[in-house]
């Protein structure tokens, strides 16, 4: 049985009073209604990473980041390593957005090499996956999800892989309020299970949280967790209002 996990991707939203606001909101909510094993992590902007640190401490509430670089250390500015994350301490860190890929440039070997910085830093990586609505209609869809995580994350052992989170989202369902069907969702999870399956023998395959993406909403999330292969949620614009997202976990 693997739990159910439901994580928060704040992307560039909030001031540093309205994260602390926020978060205290989701900590209390939590507190009082959310009963069952749910593993809730909430992804703040860098700036915040360390004040929900601090609030979220003694909770089973975890922190994540949204990204990291895929360098140790060194010149490059404006950039934040997986050891600084580390350091906080941040125990997730979310690779290979949609976002970070179509805005950013961030391709397979690149993130490739970010896995390994977080891994090598004891972080997990929820590495994302997922695809653009053109290929949803060429019909390429699974072939592009099979070669983003052949490209991420191949290249690892078993027992290293095995330390993943991933996530599917497909690009169309993102902050569209267009959500995959449950059977969409179901059917690319089982891809991606299967592609594991393949690769690393069903044990490792069955182990892995791939959590679904896009468009979660209080009102659509019971059903898609209910998916065999679906183990959760990855939440953008519904996790910053407090209620839906405890409303959202409780789906889970
Ligand atoms: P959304 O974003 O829930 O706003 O669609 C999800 C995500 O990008 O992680």
């Amino acid at each position: 049985m693997r739990t159910k996990i439901v994580a928060g991707n704040w992307k560039m939203n909030k001031t540093l009073a309205e994260a602390k606001a926020l978060t205290n909101e989701v900590l209390n909510l939590c507190i009082s209604e959310v009963k069952s094993a749910v593993k809730v992590i909430l992804c703040v902007p860098y700036p915040f990473l360390q004040s929900t640190t601090e609030q979220c401490e003694g909770t089973t509430i975890a922190v994540g980041a949204q990204n990291c670089s895929e360098h140790e250390s060194g010149a490059y500015t404006g950039e934040v390593s997986a050891a600084m994350l580390k350091s906080i301490p941040v125990p997730y860190v979310i690779l290979g957005h949609s976002e970070r890929r179509q805005y950013f440039r961030e391709d397979g070997p690149m993130l490739a090499k970010k896995v390994d910085r977080a891994l090598a830093h004891q972080l997990t990586p929820i590495f994302c996956c997922g695809e653009p609505l053109e290929i949803r209609e060429k019909g390429t869809h699974e072939a592009l999800v099979r070669q983003q995580i052949q490209e991420g994350l191949f290249h690892l052992s078993a027992e290293a892989i095995g330390k993943l989170i991933i996530a599917y989202e497909p690009v169309w369902a993102i902050g569209t309020g267009k959500t995959a069907s449950t059977q969409q969702a179901q059917d690319m999870h089982a891809v991606i299970r299967k592609e594991l399956a393949a690769k690393y023998g069903d044990k490792v395959a069955q182990s892995i949280p791939i959590l679904y993406g896009g468009s979660v909403k209080p009102d659509n999330a019971k059903e898609l967790f209910s998916c065999p292969d679906v183990d959760g949620g990855l939440v953008g614009g519904a996790s910053l209002k407090a209620r839906d997202f405890v409303d959202i976990i409780k789906g889970a």
